[in-house]
């Protein structure tokens, strides 16, 4: 089946044309135009600028990452078309790395900021710091990640976007105008964006706060930002197939040491948690992470049981570790000590 992007169709000249004017007109270092399909391998006719020169920006490739189609479709039209993409949906679905990754594979510089609760304005924009220059001490401007990544034409990711502080916010809030020239007036200096600058973010929520009960410590998106980000695109669990193939090829460790039909069971227990959480049984979801991070603990601790009780059962709410004990019989087939479930029954059971 044919997949279109509802948002923008790349297959409409006058779109390109627009698009095209507006943005690659003044690259001055080389790309080639590469096959997205090859690159990506994912169906589409598109095709893609490659610079031809990396430098120490430009994110390592993970040759063994897999590529979901409408993300990186989204990404590719952020970086191809200067759009300003934001990627939002439950923790650990693979939003950061889709953006590096797609970055990588560009060789386009690309740097992610946690915007968490600690990032200042000045952080992001510069300050007056004191240097030593001829054994003087002397004050300088030390410019912040925005202003350079300006100028050096990086793609910036804010990762926990939802989570930033709001002085923050209105800064990055200039900025997402394709045309949106920074005032430094700390320096009387407006910097004009680089034309292969580029800015995405990744959320949890989708702006409106935290309805879920998950994601403590992010706030409400101003509307009048989220009204700058063009494309808005959400990568929440992918179909089981496509889960268990991503699980395969991040894990071959486990696969070598263990059943390679482990991890099918692996991703049913962790949709089984989602489903669970949906119906309001369970307050903790097991993301794609989880599972790949069990799937490490179960090499280093020669167990597949014991790496789920510290990877994901410890983590989850005393009432609640039954039903997940359950969902683990189900699925996995044996039971697990009883008072890994139950803390006032003394632990005895040590890792085999
Ligand atoms: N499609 C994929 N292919 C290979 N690995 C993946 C894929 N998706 C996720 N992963 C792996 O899962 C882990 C979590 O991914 P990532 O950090 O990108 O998630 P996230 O959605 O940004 O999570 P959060 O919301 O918590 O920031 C990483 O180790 C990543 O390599
Ligand atoms: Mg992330």
């Amino acid at each position: 089946m044919k997949l279109m992007l509802p948002y923008l169709s790349f297959s409409n000249p006058s779109v390109v044309k627009l698009l095209k004017d507006n943005t690659n007109k003044n690259i001055n270092y080389s790309y080639k135009e590469v096959s997205a399909e090859t690159l990506f391998n994912i169906k589409t006719k598109l095709k893609v600028p490659v610079f031809e020169e990396k430098n120490d920006y430009v994110p390592e490739i993970d040759k063994d990452y897999i590529f979901d189609k409408d993300t990186t479709l989204s990404i590719i039209a952020g970086f191809k078309y200067n759009r300003r993409v934001m990627i939002q949906g439950y923790h650990g679905t693979g939003k950061s790395t889709h953006v590096e990754q797609v970055a990588a594979r560009l060789n386009w510089k690309c740097v992610r900021i946690n915007l968490d609760s600690h990032i200042s304005r000045i952080d992001l924009i510069g300050k007056e710091a004191i240097v030593l220059e001829n054994d003087k001490q002397i004050t300088k401007f030390k410019e912040g990640i925005i202003p350079w990544a300006l100028e050096n034409g990086t793609a910036l990711v804010f990762d926990e976007y939802d989570a930033g502080r709001p002085d923050v916010m209105f800064v990055i809030q200039r900025i997402l105008e394709v045309e949106g020239k920074l005032t430094l007036l700390e320096q009387n200096r407006v910097i004009k964006p680089h034309p292969s600058f580029r800015l995405f973010c990744t959320t949890n929520t989708i702006g409106l706060g935290d309805t879920s009960g998950l994601y403590h410590g992010t706030q409400q998106i101003n509307q009048g930002q989220m009204d700058r980000w063009n494309i808005v695109s959400t990568l929440n669990y992918l179909p089981v197939e496509q889960e268990v193939q991503i699980i395969k090829s991040k894990c071959k460790e486990f696969i070598s040491v263990f059943d390679k039909k482990y991890i099918s069971l692996m991703v049913e227990l962790a949709n089984l948690t989602r489903s669970g959480f949906k119906n309001g049984d369970i307050s903790t979801v097991m993301s794609p992470r989880t599972i790949i991070t069990w799937a490490e603990n179960a090499v280093i601790f020669n167990s597949v049981d014991y790496a789920f009780k510290v990877t994901f059962l410890n983590k989850c709410d005393e009432a609640e570790r039954n039903i997940i004990v359950e969902y683990y019989q189900r699925c996995m087939g044996n039971d697990l000590p009883k008072s890994w479930s139950n803390i006032i029954e003394k632990d005895n059971d040590t890792n085999g």
